[in-house]
C-alpha cells in the first residue's frame, strides 16, 4: 500500500490531534503517503483532502479539538453518500482510511468497509459509549474538566449554603455524570441508565440540609429524562422543602474544549499507531480500542451493533458514600 487517508468525525474530542499525528508518522514509517480529510465525512464528500507530512503534524498533540476539523454529516449516512465517499478516495488512489470518531463515525466506517474499502476505526468520543473500547479518546479530559467545575461549584455553594446542580455531557450515556459525580462526592447522580426520580433528588438535597451539610451537589447527565432544566423546574415546586437555595450549571461544550490530558494523549498515540500497524498487517474492517490496558481490535460489524454497559456498582458506591 502507498496511500492512506485519515479523518476525524462527529464531536471533536481532546486527543484527536495526537491520534492524527500518530497515524501520519506511523504511516510515514511504513513508507506510506498520508492525506488528511478536512471536516470529516462532509469534507470527504466534497473531496477536501490535503497531503500531510511529518512537519504538518508537529506540536499539535497539546491542542484540543482537531486540526483537520470535524462535522456531523447526515448526507454521508445514505447509500449515495457512501458511494460518493468511496469514489473520492478511489479517484485519488487512496487505498485505506483511518476514521477517528465515535458511534456515528464508526457506522460510516463500517458502511465503507462493507463496500470493500479497507477502513480502520480509532475509538474517540468524550461520551465513552462506544463498544469495543473500555475508554475512548477525550473521556479523561472531559472528566477532568467536569471535576474541576464541580470542585469550584462546591466552594461557592458551601459559602452560600446552596445546592448546586451540574449537568454534564454524554448524549444518551451517563458515564461522564457517574464518574465525575463519584469523584466529586455528589449527594445524588442522575443518569439515564438508572434514573433517580425527581422527588428522590429533592429528598437527597433536603436530607443533606437536614444532616447539617454546608452544601449539596447533584450531578445530572444531559441524557437523563429529568435533565438540569427539568429538574430545576420540578424542584421550584418544592422550593421550601429543599432547605438550600438551588443553582444550576450546564457545562456543555466546555467539556470538549480542554487541553488533552496525559492519559488522552497516550491513548490517542497508541491507538493511532495501532491503526497503522493493523493496516500494515493486512487487517481492516476493525476498530482499535483499549481492553484491560491492551490495544485490541474489534470488528466494525460488532462495534455498530454492540452496546457498552455502564458499571452501575459505581452508582451504588456513590450513593453509599453520600452521607
Ligand atoms: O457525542 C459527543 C457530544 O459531545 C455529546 O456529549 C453531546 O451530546 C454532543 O456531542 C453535542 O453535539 P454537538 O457538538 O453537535 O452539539
Amino acid at each position: 500500500m502507498k496511500r492512506l487517508a485519515v479523518l476525524t468525525s462527529g464531536g471533536d474530542a481532546p486527543g484527536m490531534n495526537a491520534a492524527i499525528r500518530a497515524v501520519v508518522r506511523s504511516g510515514l514509517a511504513q513508507g506510506w503517503e498520508t492525506f488528511g480529510v478536512r471536516r470529516g465525512y462532509a469534507g470527504l464528500l466534497a473531496g477536501q483532502l490535503v497531503p500531510l507530512g511529518a512537519r504538518d503534524v508537529g506540536s499539535i498533540s497539546q491542542h484540543g479539538g482537531t486540526m483537520l476539523g470535524s462535522a456531523r454529516c447526515p448526507d454521508f449516512a445514505t447509500e449515495e453518500g457512501h458511494r460518493t465517499g468511496l469514489r473520492q478516495l478511489e479517484q485519488r488512489g487512496i487505498e485505506a482510511l483511518v476514521v477517528i470518531g465515535g458511534n456515528g463515525s464508526q457506522r460510516g466506517a463500517h458502511a465503507l468497509s462493507e463496500l470493500g474499502f479497507p477502513v480502520v476505526g480509532v475509538a474517540s468520543t468524550n461520551d465513552n459509549d462506544l463498544y469495543g473500547s473500555e475508554i475512548t479518546i477525550g473521556v479523561d479530559t472531559a472528566l477532568n474538566i467536569a471535576l474541576e467545575a464541580i470542585d469550584r461549584l462546591k466552594v461557592t455553594a458551601a459559602s452560600h449554603e446552596r445546592a448546586s446542580l451540574v449537568e454534564v455531557m454524554g448524549r444518551h450515556c451517563g458515564y461522564l455524570a457517574l464518574l465525575s459525580g463519584l469523584a466529586g462526592g455528589a449527594d445524588a447522580i442522575v443518569i439515564p441508565e438508572r434514573e433517580l426520580a425527581p422527588d428522590a433528588v429533592v429528598a437527597e438535597i433536603s436530607a443533606a440540609f437536614e444532616r447539617g451539610k454546608a452544601h449539596a451537589l447533584v450531578v445530572v447527565a444531559e441524557g437523563a429524562h429529568y435533565n438540569a432544566a427539568r429538574l430545576e423546574r420540578y424542584s421550584r415546586e418544592f422550593h421550601g422543602q429543599l432547605g438550600f437555595e438551588l443553582r444550576v450549571t450546564q457545562l456543555g461544550h466546555v467539556q470538549r474544549g480542554g487541553i488533552p490530558t496525559v492519559a488522552d494523549r497516550l491513548l490517542a498515540t497508541r491507538l493511532g499507531a495501532a491503526a497503522i500497524d493493523r493496516l500494515a498487517r493486512g487487517e481492516h474492517g476493525v476498530l482499535v480500542g483499549l481492553s484491560k490496558g491492551e490495544v485490541v481490535a474489534t470488528p466494525l460489524a460488532e462495534v455498530v451493533t454492540g452496546e457498552k454497559a455502564l458499571d452501575l456498582r459505581l452508582l451504588d458506591l456513590a450513593q453509599m458514600l453520600a452521607m
